[in-house]
């Protein structure tokens, strides 16, 4: 949950802009269909929210398809997804998943999951009159960080990729660009900033980055520079939280030993931190919502909410079916 300073979150109210939300989990399973479509299993393990349109390919209106959604917002088909945190055993290379839990503040009920904000200029503000909205259209996709970067100077290049080491659920301390370097008395918290300017014509491109524009210089919540020529479009600022309960492996990270959490890619550091997105709200719910002022975390006139108890039956199946969880030997897909 965005509390930038606590001073802040409690001389309220401040006017906050954008739509935010939880989503609980949808599933774990190797499939990516934004970057490997049709692949069962896809390269490495994702935790996926969102609708139960997902599935190893997916084209057309996402949100047309899909008859549930893990998301508090019950017009939100899309589907989000990341990489799967697991700790490495210090001396016996096992590895075992380290499991998601809901961020503080969420709607009661929500598992696991993630905590989604959709924010049209900054966190205070919405500027909708100077700075429209375009929202995404239907078949949109996207990605934002990539397994491959692996040097904090590339790293630097997505400055709205980071990590938290949580002191608890609401302390998040300072951002950084690589895993904490010792215990995290209430878990790893990572952020993932997409890109928010658009070219206006391709729902894709062949890297899955370049029809959209990353404007973002300091921080993610704070208003960034304008949209270039190139991609004039200005589009929801979409963001992701998740928080890694590393809790229960604590014990077993003795000082001195060097940081053991690898995601599921198996990078040699947190760097490959990355996210994809499949747009699918129904028909124009997240443009009236977005050419709303002044609401936020309430639906914005439009959306309907659903309680996190109807929202946790939706299910997908699992097309993989392997063995994530307990001590592995080998991250899933990947050899010992
Ligand atoms: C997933 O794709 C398969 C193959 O195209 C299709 O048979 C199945 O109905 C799809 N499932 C969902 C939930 O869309
Ligand atoms: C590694 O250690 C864990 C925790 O003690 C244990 O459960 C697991 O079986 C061990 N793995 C191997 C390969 O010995
Ligand atoms: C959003 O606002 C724009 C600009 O005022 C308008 O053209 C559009 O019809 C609105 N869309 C919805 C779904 O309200």
């Amino acid at each position: 949950m965005r509390t930038s300073t606590v001073a802040i979150a409690l001389i309220a109210p401040v006017v906050q802009a954008g739509l935010r939300f939880g989503c609980s989990s949808l599933t774990i399973q190797r499939l990516d269909p934004v970057v490997e479509p049709g692949n069962k299993p896809s390269a490495h393990l994702h935790h996926i929210i969102g609708g139960n349109a997902f599935n190893a390919t997916m084209e057309g209106d996402v949100g047309e398809r899909g008859t549930c959604t893990t998301c508090e917002m019950s017009q939100d088909f899309s589907n989000y997804w990341t990489a799967v945190l697991y700790f490495k055993h210090p001396t016996n290379g096992s590895y075992h998943r380290v499991p998601v839990t809901n961020n503080a503040a969420l709607a009661t009920g929500t598992t696991g999951g993630m905590t989604i904000y959709y924010t049209p200029h900054d966190f205070q503000t919405d500027d909708i009159k100077a700075s429209p909205i375009t929202a995404f259209k239907p078949g949109f996709r996207m990605t934002v960080g990539s397994p491959t970067t692996s040097s904090l100077a590339d790293a630097n290049k997505h400055i709205g990729l980071r990590y938290n080491c949580l002191t608890t659920l609401i302390n998040r301390g300072a951002e950084m660009a690589d895993f904490p370097t010792k215990p995290c008395a209430a878990g790893i918290f990572t952020v993932h900033h997409f890109p928010r300017c658009w070219d206006g014509v391709n729902l894709d491109s062949p890297d899955h980055q370049s029809h959209m524009y990353n404007t973002i210089k300091h921080d993610g919540f704070v208003n960034s520079d304008p949209c270039p020529a190139s991609h004039p479009v200005r589009m929801p600022q979409l963001t992701y939280e998740t928080v890694w309960d590393t809790t229960k492996f604590n014990n077993l990270w003795k000082s001195g030993d060097p940081q053991p959490f690898v995601w599921s890619f198996e990078g040699s550091s947190g760097y490959g931190t990355h996210a994809d997105y499949m747009f699918g709200w129904k028909g124009d719910s997240l443009q009236k919502a977005m050419n709303q002022s002044n609401c936020f975390y309430d639906g914005c006139g439009s959306i309907t909410k659903q309680q996190m108890s109807v929202a946790n039956k939706c299910t997908v199946k699992d097309q993989v079916g392997e063995n994530i969880d307990g001590w592995v030997s080998a991250l899933p897909g990947r050899s010992a």
